[in-house]
């Protein structure tokens, strides 16, 4: 049979003390701490037993993982597994509700802050719809992403990464096309000072064609030593791209291991990602 936790234990089942108002676990068994990195540091980004909800519906269900300082991990799982849930609990954006767990970028508690908190303290989030913001040109948006600090990637940096981005400068964002707007909203994270990339399918909806050009300059965002979770239906394409896969089932993880042991192992694959 197939041992589906080869890569770290299972999250542990019982939540630990709460940081939180409003958690429901408070006062249950102590769970299992973040894992820490040789010589005792705690890893670059961990998320501990995290637990989120929209409204009544429980979702996000004792999450655990880490991530070294410019691993790039494939986040996946089937349709409704919770990817994007978890993304956007990471993000801190208000809805799913975080109610129980730690959530650490670069030994700053995001668990404790709003979403404009954590995207000041690095975390950059690409949505899977874009969010290309309409009457404003390709520049425009990537002026808007550097209103207000940290400020990261100068324009013309992005520019010589999306050339093509640079030739439409002064093209409104949402008439580009799809691959270009997905170009144009990785741009808006990285004109940010972006610690860790939270990128929510980034291939969907693309042509093959596009899909490689998006996939080469991942790999180059890679080798500058980005830290990265992506999530895609394309789990093949991120699996190449990753170091590391996690996947997740009805909100809980079921693998965290190297991305090669997923590439060679059919019965998970099949399993949790149905390919
Ligand atoms: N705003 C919401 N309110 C209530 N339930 C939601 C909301 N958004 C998502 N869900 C539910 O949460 C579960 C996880 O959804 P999520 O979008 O995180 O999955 P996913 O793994 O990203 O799936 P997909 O591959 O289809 O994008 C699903 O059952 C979904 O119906
Ligand atoms: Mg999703």
């Amino acid at each position: 049979m197939t041992d589906l936790n080869q890569g770290s234990p299972a999250p542990e089942k019982k939540p630990g003390p709460s940081l939180l108002a409003d958690d429901p676990f408070a006062g249950a068994a102590p769970g299992k701490k973040p894992t820490l990195t040789t010589g005792g540091q705690r890893a670059f980004f961990s998320c501990w037993d995290v637990h989120a909800y929209y409204g009544e519906s429980y979702i996000v269900q004792g999450v655990s993982f880490d991530i070294r300082e410019g691993e790039i991990v494939a986040l996946l799982g089937r349709n409704g597994a919770g990817k994007t849930s978890t993304l956007r609990t990471i993000a801190r954006v208000d809805s799913p509700n975080l109610k129980h767990g730690e959530i650490w970028l670069d030994h700053k508690p995001l668990h404790s802050m709003r979403a404009h908190q954590a995207s000041f303290n690095g975390i950059g989030l690409v949505p899977e719809d874009r969010r290309i913001i309409a009457g404003l040109t390709v520049e425009e948006n990537l002026q808007l992403a550097q209103i207000s600090p940290p400020v990261g990637w100068s324009i013309e940096r992005i520019y010589d990464l999306f050339p093509r981005l640079g030739e439409r400068r002064n093209q409104e964002g949402i008439t580009l096309s799809g691959g270009e707007q997905q170009m144009l909203a990785i741009s808006r994270a990285l004109a940010r000072d972006v610690k860790l990339l939270l990128l929510d399918e980034p291939y969907e909806g693309l042509a093959p064609v596009i899909v490689q050009e998006i996939e080469r300059t991942l790999e180059q965002i890679k080798n500058l030593g980005m830290t990265t979770i992506i999530v895609e239906q394309n789990a093949i394409a991120a699996l190449h791209l990753a170091d590391r896969a996690i996947i997740l089932d009805m909100g809980q993880v079921v693998f965290d291991g190297v991305s090669q042991e997923v590439l060679d192992n059919a019965d998970l694959r099949q399993q949790y990602l149905a390919i």
